[in-house]
């Protein structure tokens, strides 16, 4: 069985290869300036979306129609989605559904969701992904820090992809605070250095939430991979 493997191509941009399927999260590649990859040249078996900002849904939709590829969001994101001529799936928040690359749940996140031409976008999502071995992956998405998490770290998270930018999400300080509330094994820091307003020192960051909390911190580059 292959290990599950994850690749940050900057920004919130995820990729995840698990179970023989190619997950990609949050896909903003060409208008981000510091992507490892361009769209053209990745591929993917599902899309998920954590709310509906255009640097998450980014260029999901050009992907979606070259790899056949299904869209997965809250039911807003997915119907509008589905407008412009995808597969979506939809899930609500606190439901989860069993796919052929394991079990998604969609879960709260502390953030807004509109869309880009100003429709509703629901509520905006974080996802725990349950991989084989039951292996756990929390992907935040864009969220302040909120007290559930607790109730999210109960479920017992081997990897947390957490945001660090600060301005629009969890900046480093209260970063730290969502860690000790979730207790996972591994943390990747994301969402930092896109823009000016988001610059972040993730080496510092890392070497504080190691010596305060039993967390492993891997700061990748756009681009690096890292296996579970
Ligand atoms: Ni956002
Ligand atoms: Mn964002």
């Amino acid at each position: 069985m292959d290990k599950t493997k994850i690749t940050w191509y900057g920004h919130a941009a995820i990729g995840i290869q698990t179970a023989g399927f190619r997950l990609l999260v949050d896909p903003y590649l060409n208008d981000n300036p510091k992507s490892a990859a361009r769209a053209e040249d990745v591929e993917a078996d599902y899309i998920l979306i954590s709310h509906g900002h255009g640097d998450h849904i980014g260029d999901a939709v050009s992907i979606a129609k070259r790899c056949n590829a299904k869209i997965i969001a809250n039911t807003e994101v997915a119907r509008w989605l589905g407008k412009q001529g995808v597969e979506t799936h939809g899930q609500s928040l606190g439901g989860g559904f069993r796919y052929p690359f394991g079990y998604l749940k969609l879960v709260y996140a502390l953030h807004g969701a509109s869309l880009p031409d100003g429709s509703y976008g629901g509520v905006a999502a974080g996802f725990v992904l349950t991989v084989e071995n039951n292996q756990k992956i929390y992907i935040a998405g864009d969220t302040g820090l909120f007290g559930d998490m607790r109730l999210i770290g109960e479920e017992g998270i081997c990897l947390a992809l957490l945001p660090i930018g600060d301005n629009y999400t969890m900046g480093p300080a209260d970063a730290l605070r969502a860690v000790k509330l979730l207790q996972p094994q591994q943390v990747i820091p994301i969402h930092y250095d896109t823009f000016d307003f988001i610059r972040q020192d993730p080496i510092a960051w890392a070497s504080q939430v190691e010596s305060e909390t039993a967390a492993r911190v891997h700061v990748l580059k756009p681009g690096d991979s890292f296996s579970l």
